[in-house]
């Protein structure tokens, strides 16, 4: 156990602990609400024998949606209230890049329609086009499946450059989306009916959410998830260009998502408490080794593996061992109460 795990001194008075709960695999799996997730978030709101009221966020590599859609869905899967201030989902760091790339056409690949359209919009991009938009400009851009919609974006791909590209959550057609991401990326300056000729140095800015290889859902066996699209896309672009594909990612087990984190648990903390601080400790509780264990254990967060969703055991994780292994999100949250007794 990390050394702040001993319950913590009287003198204190103050709860110097946290909660950060993953979703999938842990308090949902697809469509179906993981049995004890309700009373496990009850014990933190309070329902515990001390009637104390804990401070936790819901910290997902899930995307696609607002943070407050996100928090309305898990509010009614679980049936607790959940404020979309407790929710960070994949993309929330990137809302940071928002500066760079305001007035800078941005190419945004994943989600259901225009979610993250619209989404983008919300964060601050001003010129985003989708794989959807290039479709319909072209409909050749992809033979083997059509564009949906009307055209919504007025430019001429020929001519006006593409200058960055944001995978924001899983694709919906991997085929058309691999397609566009690489025309992208190995476009000339970003006019993407170009190819670049030197494939030297990579030009165009590529960013990812998160980077889950799997993940859990109501099928028995786990899905491909963004780091599926990601691994995919770097093995076409070696293959063509012999180069590595240079990227930039979000999420867990990613150090920025964590420092931000930290900024939405203080913000949370003083909602509940009125003060101005970060617990300095956080029960991290997640399915996924790779994204929830390795990010938790590299921030100094105390992690706790459920075998609900992703890993199944036995024992711990051999790549990247929690601090506790439990059955589910009840367990994990009972145990992480008494260490603070
Ligand atoms: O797209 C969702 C998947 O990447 C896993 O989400 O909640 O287990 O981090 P989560
Ligand atoms: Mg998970």
């Amino acid at each position: 156990l990390r050394p702040w795990a001993r319950p913590i001194s009287t003198a204190a008075q103050r709860l110097n602990y946290a909660f950060a709960f993953d979703i999938d695999g842990v308090l949902i799996k697809g469509k179906r609400t993981i049995p004890q997730a309700n009373k496990a978030l009850r014990l933190l709101n309070g329902d515990n024998p001390r009637q104390r009221k804990v401070p936790f966020v819901l910290l997902t590599n899930g995307g696609g949606m607002t943070e407050a859609s996100k928090a309305e869905q898990i509010s009614d899967m679980v049936g607790v209230k959940i404020d979309p201030d407790q929710v960070i989902m994949s993309h929330s760091p990137m809302q940071a890049l928002a500066k760079k790339y305001k007035e800078r056409r941005v190419l945004v690949v994943g989600g259901k329609g225009d979610a993250c359209t619209r989404l983008a919009q919300g964060y601050g991009f001003e010129k985003v086009v989708t794989p959807n938009d290039v479709h319909l400009w072209n409909t050749s851009l992809w033979p083997y499946s059509q564009p949906t919609g009307e055209p919504r974006v007025n430019v001429d791909f020929s001519k006006e450059p593409v200058e960055a590209v944001m995978v924001f959550h899983d694709s919906y057609d991997w085929g058309r989306d691999l397609q566009t991401t690489l025309d992208a990326v190995c476009s000339q300056d970003g006019i993407m009916t170009t190819t670049k000729s030197d494939f030297s140095t990579q030009t165009m800015p590529l960013y990812f959410s998160n980077n889950d290889l799997v993940w859990s859902t109501d099928y028995p066996v786990n899905r491909l998830g963004q780091g599926g699209f990601k691994v995919a896309l770097e093995g076409l672009y070696h293959t063509l260009t012999g180069q590595p594909l240079q990227s930039t990612s979000y999420g867990k087990p990613h150090g920025t998502t964590y420092a931000f984190a930290e900024q939405v648990i203080s913000r949370q903390v003083q909602r509940q408490t009125g003060q101005v601080y970060v617990p300095t400790h956080v029960y991290a509780i997640g399915d996924n080794p790779a994204a929830d264990i390795k990010g938790a254990n590299a921030h100094g967060w105390s992690s706790i593996l459920v075998k609900s969703g992703v890993f199944k055991g036995p024992g711990n994780s051999p790549l990247y061992p929690a601090d506790h292994v439990c059955d589910n999100v009840l367990d994990a949250v009972q145990w992480a109460l008494a260490q603070e007794e």
